[in-house]
């Protein structure tokens, strides 16, 4: 049972609540994480309607006591998953000096921390069996920062780092991580976050949006056919491709499209 077994954050929501539904539909038993029950146990009736199984482990993942009871309570119940899908993560896009202390520490907490204390949990297993699969789900901001999305994109870059850090640590041995990066998705994230699609500078809303649902078959596609790097729609690739060939050009054309320190005032006033 242990090799079907997968553990994924965030699933109280958006693409983690998506992924959760997309793994179950595909046989998998999956363990939900986040911190509110009420939104796990809504996504736990919704895959048990469709016939699958998954448990609920409401729980603050950036607090690395909880994921080791949580992890010692499933390997007693459930054995060790073979899979983490790490899709926590909170932050607001702004300015580093409107960003209050308390609001870049939870952004450390979700995606970092939360991502780090799951690998460890669950990787001496994956080591022993020699197998596993750790996904990561980022954004375009971890490879092309857009302006006024300070400790946001630090924290995907801290996200891509941990990616990339263990990439290196696991070769040859037989575990996997991969980074699946989207553009816009059209989750609750932006609400939760109090987010608006205008923030975005000009020339990255030429992406075009895609749905949690798909973002969950996108990881699916990745579990069954693991790749360092997803990145995901094709018009993001593109810019991808712009970024490698073009960093200079590339960071000009966002920059000089997306927002600047001398519209934050006129923001504030209207509540931006
Ligand atoms: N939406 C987009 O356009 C987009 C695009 C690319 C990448 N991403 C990235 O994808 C990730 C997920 O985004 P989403 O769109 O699915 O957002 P979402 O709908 O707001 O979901 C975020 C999830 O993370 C959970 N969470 C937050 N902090 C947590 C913690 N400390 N411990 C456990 N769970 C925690 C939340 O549940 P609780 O609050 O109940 O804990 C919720 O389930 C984010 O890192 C985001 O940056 C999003």
């Amino acid at each position: 049972m242990s090799s079907q077994l997968a553990v994924v954050s965030g699933a109280s929501s958006g693409i983690g609540a998506a992924t959760a539904n997309a793994l179950a539909g595909a046989g998998w038993q999956v363990v939900l994480v986040a911190r509110s029950r009420p939104g796990l146990e809504a996504v736990q009736r919704s895959i048990a309607a469709a016939g699958g199984a998954a448990v609920v482990a409401a729980l603050d993942a950036a607090d690395g006591s909880q994921v080791a009871a949580m992890a010692e309570t499933l390997r007693r119940d459930h054995g060790s998953p073979s899979l983490v899908v790490n899709s926590a993560g909170f932050g607001a896009w702004k300015f580093l000096e409107d960003t209050p202390p308390a609001e870049s520490a939870a952004m450390v907490a979700a995606p970092y921390l939360a991502a780090s204390n799951l690998c460890r949990a669950f990787l001496p297993d994956m080591l022993e069996r020699r197998a596993g699969l750790l996904v990561h789900v980022g954004s375009p901001a971890s490879r092309i920062p857009w302006p006024a999305a300070t400790s946001y994109t630090a924290m995907r870059w801290a996200l891509r780092g941990l990616h990339e850090a263990l990439c290196q640590d696991l070769v040859g041995t037989g575990v996997r991580s991969c980074h699946v990066v989207f553009g816009e998705v059209s989750s609750p994230y932006f609400e939760h976050n109090r987010i608006t699609r205008d923030q975005l500078p000009a020339i990255g809303r030429l992406v075009p949006v895609v749905t949690p649902e798909r973002c969950g078959e996108v990881i699916l596609r990745t579990v069954r056919r693991p790749r360092r790097e997803v990145v995901h729609p094709f018009m993001l690739r593109l810019f991808y491709v712009m970024a490698a060939i073009a960093p200079g050009p590339t960071r000009w054309l966002v920059a000089a499209t997306g927002r600047r320190h001398e519209g934050r005032d006129q923001e504030r006033a209207i509540g931006g």
